[in-house]
């Protein structure tokens, strides 16, 4: 890689093949698979690690044989999705899951074994035991740690951490790499790339209460629609039921696979309750138990349930999660004799920056994938542990599509270079926190119509303080993506009157077959808002 100072704007201008913005799974997925194609520069805010695979616990849900099939996971994970996967992408994930668990598997990954197999646990929703994990409950640690020994040693991967990606550089409709600030130095850098990759993670930071790290800020959203990418689903957050109800942000997580192993919910007056909610209770689809859960709180005016970890027995608990264990003693809670208070929060964006299979957007030369896209995979609600699986499927099927594209003309190297645009989005940076507690109260787990007219009318005014400056802070980029990204998604949910998935309102509480569709938003040439529909996909039409 080549850097140079640009005489006029005093931007460094770095040239690589390939631009990956996070490093996550699947922005460190898809460098791995594009090594060998030429200069990587892989950008990332915070040091490399950080990031919500980091913090994975419960594990990667595949089906192998001989007690699952790929057909099995696709039904279960149709099924979680409310009517809103599209079947040729849940086809994809779970035909193609196998082969990419065991890829991580051959660069280092290790697994939790029984009697000389690879375990398997159990998550909500599925039909059978499925989900790998590594050291009981610390997958994502084991993930992340593979994937990046196996990255750091490509010789044409360069990590830039501390590095924070702002503006997508457009030429002539076409991506051609991105404008970043290096927040050590507090100066712009641009990377100039034949293919960029957005792969910044999740929304969490946008809610008050979130299981995600602080860098899940949606600044892929925000990036890909100031850019005019076509984003879709964004009405659908996953509230994970069993976060740990005390002090502190993010809130730990205490895993799915806590409750499959057996643990049972509690309500406020410590009585079990999910039978009333659901035919398979503690283990009903994610988005079922959470409303469950935060109704049970609301009617007994308590801001926690609990969660009994007692029907595991300590020497199971103690060996299966050892990590959730040690946090919780550590935190003064003693699962072994007590149920445990525990809070549903923020945790999951299912909709994102929209792709085809291959992970490309609707702007030529730009991909996407991991959280902060949708290939359709996960409908209105994800099947627990198909995250991490989606970033190694559509990371590598990503790689694949980039490893295609050719190599920009010298003219519009050039003009990327001068590109005219030298500046990046900002906003105040203390609109976060006013947004977190905005969309906490409504968007949120339970919303009306009338707090999402609210709430879009409120973000809207805050979107009139996002300005173009010649340098910001990282909150304050920050700042700018959360108030695009909460806007888009206020919308999105008012649009969408039904309740379906993770999304539900009060107002429109029955799911309605007319709004089988994806809602898509986009931003016009003249800076216009459109939204449109897109059909769900059946396999048959792929
Ligand atoms: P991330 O892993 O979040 O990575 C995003 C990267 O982008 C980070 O490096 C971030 O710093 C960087 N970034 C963001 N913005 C910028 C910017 N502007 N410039 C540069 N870099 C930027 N899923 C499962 O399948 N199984 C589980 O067991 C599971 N457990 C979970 C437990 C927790 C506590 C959490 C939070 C999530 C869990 N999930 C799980 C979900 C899953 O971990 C994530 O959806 C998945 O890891 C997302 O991967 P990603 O690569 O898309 O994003
Ligand atoms: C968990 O371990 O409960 C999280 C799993 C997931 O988000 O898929």
């Amino acid at each position: 890689m080549n850097p140079t100072d640009t005489s006029a704007a005093k931007i460094e201008t770095i040239r690589c093949r390939y631009a990956i913005i996070g490093s996550g799974i699947a922005g460190l997925w898809t460098a791995l698979h594009l090594a060998g194609h030429g200069p990587i520069a892989v950008i990332t805010k915070s040091n490399v690690r950080e990031s919500s695979t980091q913090y994975a616990q419960g594990g990667i849900a595949v089906s192998l044989p001989p007690t699952d099939s790929p057909e099995l996971h696709e039904q279960d994970t149709l099924r979680a999705g409310a009517g809103l996967c599209d079947e040729p992408a849940v086809a994809i994930l779970t035909q193609e899951g196998p082969g990419v668990v065991r890829e991580l598997i051959s660069y280092g990954a290790v697994f939790d074994r029984e009697n000389g197999h690879l375990a398997y646990g159990m998550e909500a929703a599925h039909a059978t035991n499925r989900i790998v994990h590594a050291h009981g409950d610390a997958t994502g640690e084991e993930v992340e740690r593979t994937a990046y020994e196996a990255v750091r040693h490509e010789p044409e991967v360069e990590i830039y951490e501390t590095t924070a990606a702002a503006e997508l550089l457009i030429i002539g409709g076409e991506c051609v790499g991105v404008q970043s600030v290096n927040l050590s130095e507090g100066r712009l850098v641009r990377f100039i790339a034949d293919a960029t990759l957005i792969a910044t993670g999740g929304v969490g930071s946008l809610y008050r209460y979130s299981t995600n790290p602080p860098v899940a800020t949606a600044d892929g959203i925000g990036i890909a629609f100031r850019a005019g990418a076509a984003l879709q689903d964004l009405e659908f957050v996953q509230f994970h039921p069993t976060a740990l109800a005390a002090a502190g942000y993010p809130k730990f997580l205490i895993s799915e696979a806590v409750r499959g192993e057996g643990a049972r919910l509690l309500n406020p007056q410590a009585q079990p309750f999910m039978s009333r909610y659901h035919p398979q209770e503690e283990l009903a689809p994610r988005d079922v138990v959470a409303r469950a859960v935060y109704t049970e709180m609301v009617s007994a005016h308590s801001d926690h349930a609990y969660l009994d970890f007692t029907p595991l027995g300590t020497a199971r608990m103690r060996q299966r999660f050892p990590g959730i264990i040690e946090e919780l003693h550590e935190r003064g809670f003693h699962p072994e004799d007590e149920p445990v208070p525990v809070t549903p929060v923020a945790h999951y964006m299912m909709g994102g920056i929209a792709t085809d299979l291959h992970g490309r957007t609707n702007i030529p030369r730009l991909f996407a994938c991991g959280e902060c896209a949708t290939y359709g995979v996960h409908g209105a609600n994800r099947l627990a542990s198909n995250s991490l699986l989606d970033g190694l499927v559509f990371g590598k099927r990503s790689a694949a599509a980039m490893a295609q594209i050719e190599l920009l003309a010298p003219a519009e190297e050039r003009q990327a270079a001068a590109h005219e645009q030298v500046g990046v989005y900002a906003a105040p940076a203390p609109l976060k926190e006013r947004i977190a507690d905005l969309m906490w109260e409504q968007v949120g787990i339970i919303r009306t119509g009338d707090g999402l007219a609210q709430a879009q009318a409120q973000l809207q005014q805050w979107a009139e303080q996002i300005e173009l400056r010649s340098q910001a802070t990282l909150g304050e980029l920050e700042a700018a993506n959360m108030g695009q990204a909460a806007l888009l998604m206020a919308i999105a949910a008012l649009h969408r009157t039904e309740s379906r998935g993770a999304h539900y309102r009060t107002d429109f509480p029955e799911t309605s077959r007319q709004w089988r569709k994806h809602v898509v938003l986009r931003k016009s040439e003249a800076g216009e808002l459109l939204v449109s529909d897109r059909s769900v996909e059946s396999r048959t039409e792929s």
